[in-house]
């Protein structure tokens, strides 16, 4: 029996992932470093479809259809490196290997021309859901040649969740696309959860809610337009009792923090990209700087509050919920404002309906708001910025006056909101007639002759800060 697809790496996502094909029914061979994990796996989980068990590399190869697909599923780095090595010389011209793994999509590219150059196509797919998405349908996004699509789309969108009769999997461009946009995805997961965290402070530190009664707020909220798999989540871990001590769970949790990259990864790309992800951002620092535990240790002893003495007002929680709503909202508009960002960079077609349409269901970020989203992209004129879809530019002038609220009392609070603060300043950034960019212009001409651009004038200029401060025209030396 020739199998339809190869498995290499049954640690739990690539074991929950060949399960998933086969449950589709798809024979899928099975290889593993150790076979006794494919052992392992078929004494469980045999029945769940046609499996074929090989015990080496080119056992895997030998039992493929042709073109052959294998699937890598390892650890990010050196691991996938290593795995491509062997498996390269036992593979013919048009087969595919498929990374599965979180890997870093220049990795990716990298890749991806190195095995375009021997006919091989190397197709790295970003998977989302945990280890419960991989076995019950993850959302999938693609990259790597239409052409390695077309034989591998098909198996991909059938085990894929699905939203409202749509798999959510489509291709999303060539060599790193899938990849990158699965990197966002995740920079997105991390400021998804981090405002939902502040969401959790304020409504503690500010209006004195304690978590069993924060998680009945975040079940209601969960019924709205803030209905998404991550407030459900929060819902289940808030109300979530101690067996030990009878403590809510959040209580016995270590507050740091930690990460295992991909959001970091956003932020240098978007730093690279000149895109202004800030909320993504504070995300990542928020959590580094959960994780300085002595520094906030010494903090607690040596630095001054000055808190002001305010109450909160009535509407607090509502308050607080709607400058949720607006503070993700604004975390979607910056990782797809980097997508646009990222398509024009590497010349990816990225489609954000298609996107956007793709993280509606299996993956970590799914929620209610997704579909709006969707249409934004989908309608005739794209807009340039998703704030600027007529659907979301009503949201958020009504959710503004509470958005403002929340963040002014979280300041003379003291409680640290960096995402739903920043979130906030890119909004007021974004719409100010004049920004302060105009000052630094100033000091980058004085103190380095950078040059200038003039709102009445074309050209570029120059003042002879050090003369006689007159004006002449300049070579733009940025
Ligand atoms: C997903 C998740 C997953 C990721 C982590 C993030 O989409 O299923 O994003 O791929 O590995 O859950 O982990 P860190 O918080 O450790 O970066």
């Amino acid at each position: 029996m020739s199998a339809h697809i190869g498995v290499t790496g049954l640690a739990v996502m690539g074991a929950n992932l060949a399960r998933n094909l086969a449950r589709n029914g798809f024979t899928v061979a099975l290889h593993n470093r150790s076979v006794e994990k494919t052992d392992a796996l078929l004494a469980k989980h045999g029945d769940d479809g046609d499996f074929v068990r090989t015990e080496t590399l080119q056992e895997l190869v030998d039992s493929l259809e042709k073109p052959r697909r294998v699937l890598i599923m390892v650890k990010a780095g050196k691991p996938v490196d290593s795995v491509i090595e062997q498996l390269e010389p036992l593979l013919e011209p048009g087969d595919i290997i498929i990374d599965a793994g979180n890997s870093h999509y220049e990795d990716t590219r990298r890749r991806e021309a190195a095995l375009a150059k021997k006919d091989l196509h190397f197709v790295g797919i970003g998977v989302s859901g945990g280890e419960e998405g991989a076995l019950n349908g993850p959302s999938i996004m693609p990259g790597g040649s239409k052409e390695s699509y077309d034989a591998l789309g098909p198996l991909l969108e059938k085990i894929a969740a699905h939203v409202d009769g749509k798999p959510c999997c489509a291709w999303i461009g060539t060599d790193g696309a899938g990849h990158f946009v699965k990197m966002v995805h995740n920079g997105i997961e991390y400021a998804d959860m981090q405002v939902i965290g502040e969401a959790f402070d304020l409504l503690r530190s500010g209006a004195g809610i304690e978590p069993a009664e924060q998680a009945k707020i975040f079940e209601e909220w969960n019924k709205g337009e803030l209905a998404s798999f991550l407030i459900e989540i929060s819902a289940e871990v808030l109300g979530h009792v101690d067996a030990k001590t009878g403590k809510p769970f959040v209580d016995v949790v270590v507050d740091a923090a930690g990460q295992k990259g991909t959001g970091r990864w956003t932020v240098i790309s978007a730093l690279e990209l000149g895109s202004p992800t800030s909320g993504i951002a504070e995300s990542v620092f928020a959590r580094a700087l959960s994780s300085q535990t002595e520094q906030r240790q010494l903090a607690q002893e040596l630095l001054a509050g000055g808190e002001a003495a305010v109450e909160v007002p009535e509407s607090f929680v509502e308050d607080v919920r709607q400058a949720l709503y607006a503070s993700k909202l604004v975390s979607y508009a910056q990782g797809l404002d980097m997508l646009t960002s990222a398509a024009k960079e590497y010349g990816w077609d990225l489609k954000l309906d298609e996107i956007a349409s793709l993280w509606r269901g299996g993956c970590i970020i799914r929620a209610e708001l997704l579909k709006e989203i969707t249409k934004a992209y989908a309608a005739a004129e794209k807009p340039a910025n998703l704030l600027f879809a007529p659907a979301f530019t009503k949201a958020i002038a009504e959710v503004l006056p509470a958005w403002r609220r929340v963040v002014a009392t979280a300041v003379q609070l003291g409680i640290p909101v960096p995402v739903f603060s920043s979130s906030l300043a890119y909004y007021d950034g974004l719409r100010r007639k004049r920004l302060p960019a105009a000052v630094i212009q100033g000091q980058r001409d004085l103190f380095g002759a950078h040059t200038y651009g003039r709102v009445d004038a074309e050209g570029t200029f120059h003042t002879l800060w050090g003369e006689d401060k007159s004006e002449i025209e300049a070579v733009d030396t940025h």
